[in-house]
């Protein structure tokens, strides 16, 4: 008989919001044992109608101090998890791995003057969570949240962020906040129309938040489609940014979100 601790919790669904088609945001019951620093995943499992569990990685959206977790994920087409997250339902269990992983979080940086957080798609969860810790908001004087996605309808969590200003612990530093939008398949006012990657290349980016994007001046943290990671990181790269390492310090960190 097997009487080893079971390595996760069974957690279940406590609200679910559908943004699109795909989009899903879901908020779990959380363990009092979880715990996480801003801009970790977590990783899920959802058991099949055969008895089996998929577990898959997915980013907190919630800040470490609150009593549940929030999560921000997209069904992608025929994908196993995303089969069985597009029948999610309130009340349904979801399993959590009780330890949290990855290091996508501030405190890989040295002090900088801006925070710079640049995201594809679902790459925008972590930074949610991040824009919720009230420390960031002392540590730097600009925070820059740039979110690229197709269409202007995944252009998600835009009220939540307009009111972060009311946020208890965050409050009005949240005036700091500077978001960019990016839509990239279809025209949408007030938005960027280029990938990232070409907007730092162009300077249109640095321009459009009226910031110095420099070695010296940004810490840049990048999450979302890998091909973007890649492309962003040598574009830093090519202007003299240097990756973040626990024993060396650097401008930028990464996290490719699938
Ligand atoms: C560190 C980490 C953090 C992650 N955080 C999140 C998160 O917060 N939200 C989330 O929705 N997913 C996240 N993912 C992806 C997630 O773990 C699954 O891959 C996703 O749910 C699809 O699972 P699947 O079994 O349906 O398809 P898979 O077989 O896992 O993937 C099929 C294909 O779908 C595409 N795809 C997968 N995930 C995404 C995505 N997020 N955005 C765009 N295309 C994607 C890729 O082309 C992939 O090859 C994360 C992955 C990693 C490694
Ligand atoms: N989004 C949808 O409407 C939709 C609908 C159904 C299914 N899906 C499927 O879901 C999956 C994920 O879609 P998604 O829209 O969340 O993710 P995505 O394809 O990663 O696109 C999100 C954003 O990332 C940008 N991007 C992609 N590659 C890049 C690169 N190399 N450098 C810089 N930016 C880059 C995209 O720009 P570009 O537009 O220039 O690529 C877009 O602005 C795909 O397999 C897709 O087929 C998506």
């Amino acid at each position: 008989m097997d009487t080893s601790e079971p390595k996760f919790t069974r957690e279940h669904v406590i609200s679910l919001r559908r943004w699109t088609d795909n989009l899903i945001s879901f908020r779990l019951t959380r363990h009092r044992g979880f715990r996480f620093v801003a801009g970790q995943f977590a990783r899920l499992g959802l058991t099949s109608d055969e008895g089996k569990a998929v577990w898959r990685a997915f980013s907190m959206v919630s800040a470490p101090y609150d009593e549940h977790l929030e999560f921000f994920a997209i069904a992608v087409p025929g994908g196993e998890f995303s089969g069985m997250l597009s029948r999610l339902a309130v009340g349904d269990e979801v399993l959590v791995d009780k330890q949290a992983f990855g290091f996508l979080t501030t405190d890989r940086f040295k002090p900088g003057q801006d925070l710079w957080l640049l995201a594809t798609g679902t790459g925008l969860a972590p930074f949610l969570s991040i824009l919720q810790e009230p420390g960031i908001w002392d540590d730097y004087a600009h925070v820059v949240l740039v979110h690229s996605v197709r269409t202007a309808a995944e252009l998600t969590y835009r009220d939540e962020l307009s009111e972060l200003d009311q946020h208890p612990l965050v409050g009005e530093r949240a005036r700091k906040l500077i978001y960019l939008p990016v839509v990239t398949r279809e025209p949408h006012p007030g938005a960027l129309d280029a990938r990232i990657p070409a907007l730092i290349a162009s300077g249109e980016l640095a321009r459009r938040a009226g910031l110095r994007l420099t070695p010296e001046d940004a810490r840049v943290m990048i999450c979302g489609n890998p091909d973007m990671v890649r492309d962003t990181r040598n574009q830093l790269k090519a202007m003299g940014f240097a990756l973040a390492r626990r024993a060396e310090p650097g401008q930028y960190a990464v996290e490719n979100a699938f």
